[in-house]
């Protein structure tokens, strides 16, 4: 099908058949959908009739080849025009083969494995029939409460930026009418859903447009530049708007400034949100603001299918805005090739070849290993052949390791930590207990058992965590310490002074005193996915190494959330050397730091920097600056270091932060060798957006700090002429 025959399509349909397109309906809607699909928001009663979804233009959450053949077939059947389905869904880490949440995956460093890790999610899901996935999620996150911060890369937005390329790459490949082994990506939530206050769900945004602009949209940007497909808005109000109806936002930066022409979605229900939000009296008035702001498709709420022909006929909405969408959502289809093969790569046979298939979780496997941090090790790990282990907790026998948007994943193919672990030591060595539930306290029969354990064993592991339903959408916490049933097991167990070591399966940075304090060794394995229990075994055993860092600081306490390395000095920094006691900007009470900061994570080596040094004094637009160090493996065993670049602006038009990630390098010298690493400085690299929305970098002094995290660094004075 040619552009031109698509204006012409455009053409023939009935006002109510564009309209349709603009509908998406979840899957239970179509007849003959075996499964209930992915339900991921309310099932209000829409009002929907026979007519909206026989032309309604996309469903989501639909998935499974036969199931998707059927339905597409049953529909084309009935579609006037023959126009295809479109099918969506949230693949967001992993389809079957599930990966390890995508804050782990960030804290891996590996945009190599993390492309993979989207190619082989859109492979799986594209034989499955899904065409597009509402994923990468890139919403810079500071507050560990909110329970998405599990989806996002972290607190940077230089990193959630290579990270949002990354996945976009990976889920679209080069060339989706030919590739359909790819899916197209939408990224979300446009924008700022990362900043609810208070770290509640759905709760509302408010941010100067420079923080913004330098903080929060970069990752969105970097899909786009990367070719992504769709954006979809964000639940939440942005400056007193919800983005739905933003037209500023929308039409204005996203479409206009930034020249995107591709659909955007609404997410679920949020057209009709601007009810209860408060800018909209009604459904007309909702429907009105929305395609005013430029949302092509409506997701789960039936605004335009009731009212927008009528806002048509009265003049308030021009035909011209639903034309546009129309076409839209018919170019999209165009390029997937849906028009030519309307069942794409939906393939049974290919499926039950592929889908979770030995590669794809070998891969998944090894995510999982790279994006475990070791926050601390006092000789514990890795655990010695022939010591006797007592495998307490309970995550010792839980499949519950996937994270929340593992819709087609099975936790009972999860890989567990006993099974994985008793296949690394002999199985005699190793005793295992539940020891107390999530959230339950343990009865006296569950204490007694890892009682009996723990005083028979040289070693400890604790297997602790949040269930999945704790963190993912609308699992915000206000109290973000691992349940009390948890802190009192390792409370009752300490008194046996044996050493001990804690494994945390979660999705957010927890508050976690009463845990670090306590254990010996602390191993954050988040949500790590389908073959979780693999490659925790393989960490703790030291068959692989440690190598992952943290991409979004874990608070001293909740009290200081948002708490970020990327923040600004204030007036009264508490470090300054003139700093008094009391008036400067601190907490009576704890530091201002966080517990464990940015870029933060341990090895089962050691790494030195020395000779940290630049290649000049100055630099220009023209001339740049290198950065060189070299960083020697000082312990006894292989591992990987992440070389991380960071860099202050002294005095800027605006305020800049103390350090912002420039650059980083993935390095493993043996023992007893060393690494060169030199990163070189740019003008580029220097820019921020000014008080009038200038992207420019300033004249004047700066400072490069090099070092294994965001708090460990060396410093490097250098001036910047212009
Ligand atoms: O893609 C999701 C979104 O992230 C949250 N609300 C529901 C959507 C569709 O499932």
């Amino acid at each position: 099908i040619m552009d031109h025959q698509l204006f012409s399509l455009v053409q023939q349909m009935t006002m109510e058949e564009k309209i349709a397109q603009l509908l998406q309906l979840a899957a239970p809607f179509f007849e003959g959908t075996e499964s209930e699909g992915e339900i991921t928001g309310p099932m209000a009663s829409m009002g929907i009739s026979e007519q909206h979804v026989q032309n309604a233009g996309s469903i989501l959450g639909l998935s499974g080849a036969k199931q998707v053949i059927d339905i597409q077939q049953a529909y084309l059947k009935r579609n006037r025009l023959g126009i295809p389905l479109l099918v969506m869904a949230d693949i967001v880490h992993g389809y079957r083969t599930i990966f390890p949440v995508p804050l782990a995956i960030g804290c891996s460093w590996d945009l190599e494995l993390a492309e993979k890790s989207a190619q082989i999610a859109a492979a799986e899901a594209a034989v499955s029939g899904v065409h597009v996935t509402f994923a990468p999620m890139v919403d810079l996150v500071r507050d560990p409460r909110w329970g998405r911060v599990m989806e996002s890369t972290g607190e940077d937005p230089y990193l959630n930026s290579l990270f949002a390329r990354a996945f976009v790459r990976g889920f679209q490949g080069g060339d989706l009418t030919k590739e359909t082994d790819r899916v197209a990506a939408c990224v979300k939530h446009f924008a700022a859903y990362g900043a609810a206050e208070a770290g509640r769900d759905y709760n509302t945004v408010d941010l100067s447009e420079w923080q913004l602009r330098e903080f929060y949209l970069p990752a969105y940007k970097a899909a786009l530049d990367e070719g992504c497909e769709m954006v979809m808005t964000a639940f939440n109000t942005v400056n007193g708007i919800p983005v739905s109806g933003n037209k500023q936002l929308l039409r204005g930066l996203l479409r206009g400034e930034w020249g995107f022409d591709g659909v955007l979605i609404s997410d679920w229900g949020a057209v009709k949100e601007m009810i209860p939000h408060g800018v909209a009296a009604d459904e007309a008035e909702a429907a009105y603001k929305a395609i005013q702001a430029g949302v092509d498709i409506e997701m789960m709420t039936p605004t335009y299918v009731h009212h927008l022909q009528t806002l048509v006929e009265s003049g308030a909405v021009d035909e011209a805005l639903i034309d546009e969408a129309v076409l839209r959502i018919l170019q999209l289809k165009k390029k997937l090739g849906l028009f030519e093969q309307p069942l794409r790569g939906a393939n049974p046979e290919r499926e039950r070849e592929i889908v979770f298939c030995t590669d794809h979780r070998d891969t998944s496997r090894e995510l999982a290993v790279k994006s475990c941090v070791l926050l601390k090790n006092d000789n514990v790990l890795p655990l010695k052949q022939g010591q006797k282990i007592a495998l307490i907790g309970p995550f010792t026998r839980n499949g519950d390791i996937l994270g929340p948007w593992s819709w087609k994943g099975s936790k009972e193919e999860a890989v567990q930590l006993y099974d994985a672990m008793a296949t690394r030591t002999e199985p005699s060595l190793l005793t295992v207990a539940e020891g107390c539930g999530i959230e339950a306290f343990a009865t006296e029969e569950q204490w007694n058992e890892a009682l009996e354990a723990a005083r028979e064993a040289d070693v400890i592991v604790l297997a602790l965590g949040e269930h999945s339903d704790m963190s993912g959408e609308a699992g915000s916490r206000a109290d973000i310490r691992l349940p009390q049933a948890q802190l009192e097991l390792i409370a009752r167990l300490k008194p046996l002074h044996k050493p001990m070591a804690a494994v945390l399966f979660n999705g957010r940075p927890l508050d976690l005193h009463g845990v670090i304090d306590q254990a010996d060794a602390v191993l954050e394995a988040w949500f790590p996915g389908s073959e979780g229990g693999a490659a925790v075994a393989d960490l703790l055993f030291g068959f692989e190494m440690p190598s992952g860092r943290l991409t979004m600081s874990f608070p001293y306490s909740v009290g200081q959330v948002p708490v970020y390395y990327n923040a600004f000095n204030t007036g009264r920094p508490k470090d300054a050397p003139d700093a008094q006691e009391r008036y400067v900007s601190q907490y009576l009470d704890i530091p201002n730091e966080p517990l464990l900061p940015f870029g933060f994570g341990l090895s089962y080596t050691t790494f030195a920097y020395e000779d940290a040094q630049l290649s000049a004094a100055e630099m220009t637009a023209d001339k740049t600056l290198t950065v060189t160090v070299r960083v020697s493996n000082t312990g006894d065993l292989p591992g990987e270091e992440v070389v991380q670049l960071y860099v202050r602006d002294l005095a800027g038009d605006v305020v800049r932060p103390i350090k912002e990630l420039k650059a980083f390098r993935k390095i493993s010298p043996q023992p007893g060798e060393s690494t060169e690493v030199a990163f070189t400085i740019t003008e580029p690299q220097l820019r921020y957006y000014h008080s009038d929305y200038t992207y420019a970098s300033d004249a004047g002094d700066f400072i490069a700090y090099i070092g294994p995290n965001s708090r460990d660094t060396v410093e490097l004075p250098f001036r910047l002429v212009k």
